[in-house]
C-alpha cells in the first residue's frame, strides 16, 4: 500500500506575525508537489487567515484546535465551520498538550473528529501513551483505546478522511524520540485496532502519523518504516529550512 506522506508542523503557541508572514513567504513556492506529499503547517489561529492567503499551490494550512458544536455560546472558541469558511484544510485534535493541559478526553476528540469531518477538514487525530505506560508495557492496550474511543459512531467512510497521529508523550520536546521500531510496533498496532472497526483495507488506506523529537537527522529513519505515512512536527517546524529539508526527505523518499 502506498500510502502519500503527510508532514504537518504543529507550530504549538510559538511565533509573533512578522515571523509567521516570513515563515510562509520562505516555503510557500519551495514545498513539493502537494500529489506526492502533504506539507502542512498548524499554526495559532489568530494567524491561519494570513498563511491561507500566501499557502500557494502546494502547500496547506491546518487548525490546532476546533469546537464540536456547530455554532454556540463558547466564548473563545472556533468552530469546524469558521475553519472552513477561512479556506483552512486540517486540524490537530486531542494533542497530548490539550488533553493535559484544557480537558480534552476522549469524547471530546470524538465529537471534535465528526464536526471536522462533517465540514470537510481533514482531523489530525493524536493518540499517545506516558511514559509510565510506555514502562508498564501497555501501550499498545492503552493507545488501542484512545483509537477506539476517537473513532465512536464514525463510519468507514468517514474514516478515510480523517489522519491519525502517533505521538509518545514521552518523546515530544524532550529530543528523546521513539526508535523507529517502536514507533512502527505501535502504529502497527494502531492499524490493527483500525482493522477490527473497519475491515483491514480501509485500515490500509488511513495515514498514520509519527510526532515526537522528530528532525532532520531521525527523518529518513522513520519515514523508511512500513507503516510511518509522515510526521507530526512541533520544535523542528518553525524554521523554514528545517520544515522544507523534512518535506524533502518525504519527497525524495516517494520518487526514489
Ligand atoms: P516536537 O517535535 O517538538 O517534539 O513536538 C512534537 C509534537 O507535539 C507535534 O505535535
Amino acid at each position: 500500500m502506498n500510502r502519500k506522506p503527510l508532514i504537518a508542523g504543529n507550530w504549538k503557541m510559538y511565533k509573533t506575525k512578522d515571523e509567521a508572514l516570513a515563515f510562509i513567504y520562505a516555503v510557500n513556492l519551495e514545498v513539493p508537489d502537494k500529489d506526492v506529499v502533504e506539507s502542512v503547517i498548524c499554526a495559532p489561529a489568530i494567524f491561519l487567515r494570513d498563511l491561507v492567503k500566501r499557502e500557494g499551490e502546494n502547500l496547506r494550512i491546518g487548525a490546532q484546535n476546533v469546537h464540536y458544536a456547530q455554532e454556540g455560546a463558547f466564548t473563545g472558541e472556533l468552530s469546524a465551520n469558521m475553519l472552513k469558511s477561512y479556506g483552512v484544510d486540517y486540524v490537530v485534535i486531542g494533542h497530548s498538550e490539550r488533553r493535559a493541559y484544557f480537558n480534552e478526553t476522549d469524547e471530546t476528540v470524538n465529537l471534535k473528529l465528526i464536526a471536522a469531518v462533517n465540514r470537510e477538514l481533514t482531523p489530525i487525530v493524536c493518540v499517545g501513551e506516558s511514559l509510565e505506560i510506555r514502562e508498564l508495557g501497555t501501550t499498545d492496550a492503552v493507545v488501542g483505546k484512545q483509537i477506539e474511543k476517537a473513532y465512536l459512531n464514525v463510519d468507514a467512510e468517514e474514516a478515510l478522511k480523517t489522519v491519525v497521529a502517533y505521538e509518545p508523550i514521552w518523546a515530544i520536546g524532550t529530543g528523546r524520540t521513539a526508535t523507529p521500531d517502536q514507533a512502527n510496533d505501535t502504529i502497527k498496532a494502531i492499524r490493527l485496532v483500525l482493522a477490527k472497526l473497519y475491515g483491514k483495507e480501509v485500515a490500509e488506506q488511513i495515514r498514520i502519523l509519527y510526532g515526537g523529537s522528530v528532525n532532520a537527522k531521525n527523518v529518513d529513519d522513520l519515514l523508511a518504516m512500513s507503516d510511518i505515512d509522515g510526521a507530526l512536527v512541533g520544535g523542528a517546524s518553525l524554521d523554514p529550512n528545517s520544515f522544507l529539508t523534512l518535506v524533502k526527505a518525504a519527497y525524495k523518499k516517494q520518487t526514489k
